[in-house]
């Protein structure tokens, strides 16, 4: 299941979102908000990173103007890994070297168009592992510092 979420400038993206992950065959739960009324960033972020970090949903998608601020939030759950994605080879890397579990997109920043290939390579792109497994471990060990 994914989990998707937006604030009101990424609002009209994550209906958009539904269409495409329906075309993929992804099943979400959309998270909110149910209009594009003015609204705050971590309201959503926390909800969606919620769900992610306790298991309720595997992968999250957060759209807000620049990214940035899902990314900031969601990355604050506990097992989040939150990645702000403008292109194709962050989205790649993104999965492949951090075991990326929430993909944040700036609806200001990235086009539409841009964002399919980008949404499309987050969910088909496995994880490395290997000496990328170690590292990843080491983001959620606060003792390893
Ligand atoms: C809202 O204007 C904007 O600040 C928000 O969508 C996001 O870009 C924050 O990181």
């Amino acid at each position: 299941m994914v989990a998707i979420g937006s604030d009101h400038a990424g609002y009209e993206y994550k209906e958009q979102l539904k269409e495409l992950l329906g075309e993929l065959k992804l099943p979400f739960k959309d998270f909110g908000p149910d209009t594009a009324e003015s609204t705050d960033y971590p309201d959503w972020a926390h909800k969606v990173a919620r769900s992610v970090s306790s298991g309720e949903c595997e992968r999250g998608i957060l759209v807000c103007g620049t990214g940035i601020g899902m990314a900031i939030v969601a990355n604050k759950h506990k097992g989040v890994r939150a990645a702000s994605c403008e292109s194709v080879t962050a989205a790649r890397l993104a999965r492949r070297h951090n075991d990326a579990n929430v993909l944040t997109i700036g609806a200001r920043l990235t086009g539409w168009e841009a964002v399919v290939d980008i949404v499309k390579t987050f969910f088909s792109e496995p994880f490395e592992g290997g000496r990328h497994e170690r590292r990843v471990q080491k983001i959620h060990t606060l003792t390893s510092l």
